[in-house]
């Protein structure tokens, strides 16, 4: 298993964009998501998509965003769009995929990370702290997590 940049394996593009697409989204919001996967591959510093591989199969992915709840701007940057692949569940690649993220923002000079969910209870194991309660556009609460890179 390895996890590299969606840059070095662009083939799975599509792939990414359809599983954020179904774990995400909603039924006409596919072109959100390859915008969102597009715009991790047009060399700017920010976003940046990250892919797990299992020999040449993609099985994981993980993003470092700007910002992931336009109603909390002031918080930089994210954690997002972590997802794993079915078969491939309960085994700990969640956490390495975290920790790929945790890497790039300690080795980007970033002093914390943010993210959100709407789970209760997950993030808590892998020491994240919880630190309230936000909106996500336009009134869906959600919960707000943090953690220092220092
Ligand atoms: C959530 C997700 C990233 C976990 O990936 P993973 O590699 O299986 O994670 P881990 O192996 O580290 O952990 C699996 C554990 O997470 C738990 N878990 C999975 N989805 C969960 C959820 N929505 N809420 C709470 N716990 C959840 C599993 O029950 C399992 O618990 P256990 O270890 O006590 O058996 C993966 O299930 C996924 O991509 N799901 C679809 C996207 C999604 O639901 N995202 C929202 C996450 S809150």
């Amino acid at each position: 298993m390895r996890i590299v940049p969606l840059s070095a394996a662009v083939e799975h593009r599509e792939t990414l964009i359809d599983w954020l697409w179904q774990a995400f989204g909603s039924d006409n919001s596919r072109d959100f998501f390859a915008s969102v996967i597009d715009s991790s591959l047009s060399g700017a510093d920010l976003p940046l998509t990250f892919v797990a591989l299992d020999g040449e199969r993609a099985v994981g992915t993980v993003g470092l965003w700007r910002c992931d709840l336009i109603s909390r701007q002031d918080l930089f940057p994210w954690l997002a769009a972590l997802y794993v692949a079915e078969g491939y569940r309960g085994h700990g690649l969640s956490a390495q995929l975290q920790q790929t993220v945790i890497d790039c923002a300690r080795q980007r000079g970033d002093r914390q990370l943010y993210l959100y969910s709407a789970c209760a209870d997950y993030y808590e194991r892998f020491g994240w702290a919880y630190i309230g309660d936000a909106l996500d556009y336009p009134a869906t609460a959600v919960r707000l997590y943090h953690k220092a890179l220092e």
